[in-house]
């Protein structure tokens, strides 16, 4: 932590390390407060390197002793690292360090969690267990001796031999010291074998703390699945003896991909029908893949720096949407990401926060894993696979997995493979990269004598620090529509490269009705003045699924904002709209679901802002229940059919056609409770036989009204489990009417059991309410004041979930000048904390510079 104004690292000042490292030893001799970590480096110097000054990163650690070639040496030490004259010839650097890893609240580096201890590395954590060259081009292979008196000690690689108290481990492929890892604990493991298409035997373990035994079995099923998956769809194949997941129930983050020994947040792992919901399932599969992906793309090939983390998050989190695309619905999958996509990457773009999918500086790396790099990331890449299709796609990535196969590699690199695989020429493209915003494509058409024509104009507004942009590349798949609803155009991609440009469709015997942007070929936003009518019309007649939901899912947004601007009724037409599609049986109910789903809070605030309004979150929050409630009546013949013929008969199964089921089934549930007072609801809740209906039908009774008795009986039932009562304390902040939020908040951060240091609970309640717009927005500043107060409290002891939630406050600017002067207020008091980490200044900086640009 420092005082001092955080020093930017510049994108165009990367060079490469002066030495290259060999082998690394380390012995970790564990104990909660006074760990010792001995380290044996072999350096040379790096043939590529102009710059020979030994510089190691090293955090809040005690040196004990230090020598080079068995030689004493004394080098200078600052807080951030140590250097020291070296030889011009390879040598082994020893050093002796000494670590409190009981006392790291940070949760970054070696730390303990109920009992056990372990690490998490990325981005920059191992500087705080070791002197070292902590960035990930500097890659090298491992071995590690752990002491401890503890049954269980893992590291990354594979097991070379053990003891009573110590165990040793080897890895063989060179990595950066982000992906170290270290576990230990009592542990008891669930596990499987794998044999990978080239023949390796593979043991699989997921370790948990002994009380959750018998909750990993579908982490260990997921991670078979993933395994298949790679070797089926990539080529690719594990390269160890070993595969070790472990849960931890205090994690910064969702999971880690530390080679060899993944280390998730246990609510990533723990599973049974009893205590996780359907969406914890779904999770639990993806993440799972996800880190297993990441093998491959992160680890055997890795970045040269963190500016291009988008390199392996980007390209893993389109891998790990395939994967999940395959395992469940295709349709319903993309419909989730791309609302996830809306709410929070196109939020982040077109808010203070905003920055290109490769950023050009941070102050601190923590607050660049964000929404634009993971999700914005992913949909370029799966602009790339549209423009050279599925074939050019696969060649290209056989070629960057063997050329640069134990690198650290670069965007450029990237991008020449498909250059080069494909013969495509990607410099237009690479824009995507470097370009901030979510670009605007605005649409106008005319049909004369048979031809139709679309006239495209792309705009993308400015950026914090860009105001100018350039024309984008955008693949926009789109199809044409007969009045009478055939399809006469069938899916066709165009691309868009120039800020106008125009398509022409000859011989049509009528005006066509467009289905642009099928299956979101492109993270953009689309203007086109369309009538309640065609959009009707496309929710019942496009043969895409994505746009099918889409046209429902604009017609709602509109009907809600009119409701809000001009108090209007409901419209009929979009009644009746919803009512076939629910009705309609030949619908996956999972996606009818979705579409009984109403655009959320804070996406009719930014449309209404888009269109140069202030939005009220009263006035957003009265419209969106009173469109519920008008749902509920004009479709009430449907109801109980419905819940009864969603019914699933024989035991849970956590698979996407039962979790359809469900989601239409509790859909049905929440709009009979606005009409039955939640008799059904209380029913339902009673006879729940797994989390998906019991939280369900929670949720229903607080968003209606009447959920004390079953909150009590829900805490009684569940208290002793840290993953459940997570849900509690979650759904309560998220749920609690405008009026009472910020007073419910209050009250469970002072519940005995609002254990915040433990960042799951914190975001549950904290994270929660920040999502409770109308609460969070209460227009006497109080909401904005009791998460400022709680942002303050957890800096001192966790500055990266801390800064990570402080993007609660990165609409603030869109509101009215009351609210804008009581949430500046907030931010400034945080900026003003003295002692307050660089993760938080940076993003308070950030934040604040939103008013100054408003203004
Ligand atoms: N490498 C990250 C975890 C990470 C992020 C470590 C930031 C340190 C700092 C991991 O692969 C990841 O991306 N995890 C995601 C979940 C994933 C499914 C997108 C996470 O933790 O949220
Ligand atoms: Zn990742």
């Amino acid at each position: 932590m420092t005082d001092a104004a955080p020093q930017p690292v510049f994108l165009k000042d990367y060079t490469p390390f002066g030495f290259l490292v060999d082998q690394v030893e380390l012995n970790v001799h564990l104990h909660p407060t006074a760990t010792r970590v001995r380290a044996k480096i072999a350096f040379r110097p790096n043939p590529a390197a102009r710059d020979r000054r030994f510089f190691l990163h090293g955090e809040d650690l005690t040196l004990i002793s230090a020598a080079i070639d068995g030689t004493p040496v004394t080098p200078e030490i600052t807080p951030e690292g140590l250097s020291c004259p070296v030889p011009e010839a390879p040598f082994t650097w020893e050093a002796e360090v000494e670590i409190a890893p009981a006392e790291n609240t940070a949760l970054e580096g070696l730390y303990m969690s109920n009992g056990m201890y372990c690490t998490q590395c990325e981005a920059e954590g191992f500087r705080k267990i070791t002197f070292y060259p902590d960035r990930p081009d500097v890659m090298a292979p491992f071995r590690v001796r752990i002491d401890g008196d503890l049954p269980v000690l893992l590291s990354n690689g594979n097991p070379v031999a053990q003891g009573a108290g110590w165990a040793e481990w080897n890895d063989p492929w060179p990595k950066p010291s982000y992906l170290f890892a270290l576990v230990a604990g009592e542990l008891v493991a669930t596990s499987d074998r794998f044999t990978t298409s080239e023949g390796r035997e593979v043991a699989l373990n997921v370790w948990v703390r002994p009380a959750d035994q018998g909750k990993a079995d579908y982490a260990l099923d997921s991670l078979i699945r993933s395994m298949k998956w790679d070797e089926e769809v990539y080529g690719r194949a594990y390269d160890l003896d070993v595969f070790n997941i472990v849960a931890v129930d205090d994690f910064n983050m969702g999971a880690m991909e530390n080679k060899g020994l993944n280390v998730f947040n246990s609510r990533y792992v723990l599973a049974s029908p009893e205590t996780a919901t359907d969406r914890d399932y779904e999770n639990i599969e993806r993440i799972i893949a996800h880190e297993y992906f990441h093998n491959w793309t992160g680890d055997r090939i890795t970045c040269r720096d963190w500016f291009q983390l988008s390199l392996k998050e980007g390209l893993t989190v389109f891998r790990d949407s395939q994967f999940s695309a395959d395992m469940r619905s295709a349709a319903v999958k993309r419909i989730e990401d791309v609302m996830t996509l809306r709410a929070r990457q196109f939020r982040e773009d077109n808010g203070p926060l905003a920055h290109p999918v490769r950023p050009e500086s941070y102050a601190e790396i923590n607050n660049f894993y964000t929404a634009t790099v993971y999700e914005k990331g992913a949909e370029v890449i799966g602009m790339v696979r549209r423009l050279v299709g599925p074939e050019g796609y696969a060649k290209a990535l056989d070629l960057y997995f063997a050329r640069h196969d134990g690198q650290a590699c670069t965007i450029e690199d990237w991008l020449q493979v498909f250059e080069e695989a494909t013969g495509r020429d990607l410099t237009r493209f690479k824009r995507w990269y470097s370009q901030a915003g979510t670009p605007r494509v605005k649409v106008t058409e005319d049909f004369k004598d048979g031809t139709y024509t679309l006239h495209l104009e792309q705009k993308t507004p400015p950026t914090p620090g860009q105001d100018e942009k350039l024309p984008q590349v955008i693949p926009l798949a789109l199809g044409l529509l007969s009045p009478n609803g055939d399809e006469v155009l069938p899916t066709t991609v165009i691309e868009l490269t120039e800020a106008r440009q125009e398509a022409v469709f000859e011989g049509l015997a009528a005006k066509p009705v467009p289905s642009l942007l099928r299956g979101f070929s492109a993270p953009v936003i689309l203007e086109r003045d369309s009538t309640p009518e065609e959009r009707a019309f496309l929710l019942a007649h496009d043969t895409d699924p994505f746009n099918k939901w889409e046209a429902g899912r604009s017609l709602a947004r509109e009907v809600l904002i009119a409701m809000v601007t001009e108090d209007a009724a409901p419209a009929p037409a979009w009644l009746d709209a919803l009512a076939a599609v629910v009705r309609d049986e030949a619908l996956d109910p999972a996606f009818r679901a979705l579409a009984l789903r109403l655009p959320g809070e804070d996406e009719l605030a930014e449309a209404l802002a888009d269109r140069g309004a202030v939005p009220d979150p009263l006035a957003i929050h009265a419209a969106r229940e009173r469109a519920k409630t008008a749902v509920a009546r004009h479709l009430d013949p449907l109801w109980a059919g419905l819940y009864a013929q969603m019914a699933c008969p024989g035991p849970y199964s956590p698979g996407a056609a039962d979790a359809g089921r469900r989601a239409l089934r509790l859909a049905a549930l929440g709009y009979m409770a606005r009409l039955d007072g939640g008799a059904r609801a209380q029913a339902h809740f009673s006879a729940a036989d797994n989390m998906t209906d019991e939280i369900g039908a929670l949720s229903v009774l607080l968003e209606t009204g009447g959920a004390d008795e079953a909150l009590d009986r829900f805490a009684r039932r569940w208290g002793h489990d840290r993953l459940v009562m997570d849900k509690w304390f979650g759904l309560q902040a998220t749920l609690a009417a405008p009026e009472r939020a910020v007073a419910v908040t209050r009250a469970l951060t002072e519940h005995a059991d609002f254990t915040w240091k433990n960042p799951n609970r914190f975001r549950a309640v904290i994270g929660g309410f920040s999502a409770n717009a109308a609460g969070f927005h209460d227009a006497s500043g109080a909401g904005y004041d009791l998460v400022a107060d709680w942002l303050i409290r957890l800096d001192a002891v966790n500055p990266q979930t801390a800064a990570r939630m402080s993007t609660a406050f990165e609409t603030w600017a869109r509101y009215d000048e009351g609210r804008r002067e009581k949430a500046q207020a907030a931010l400034e008091r945080i900026a003003a904390r003295e002692g307050l980490s660089r993760d938080m200044g940076e993003m308070v900086g950030r934040l604040l510079a939103a008013g100054r640009i408003a203004a």
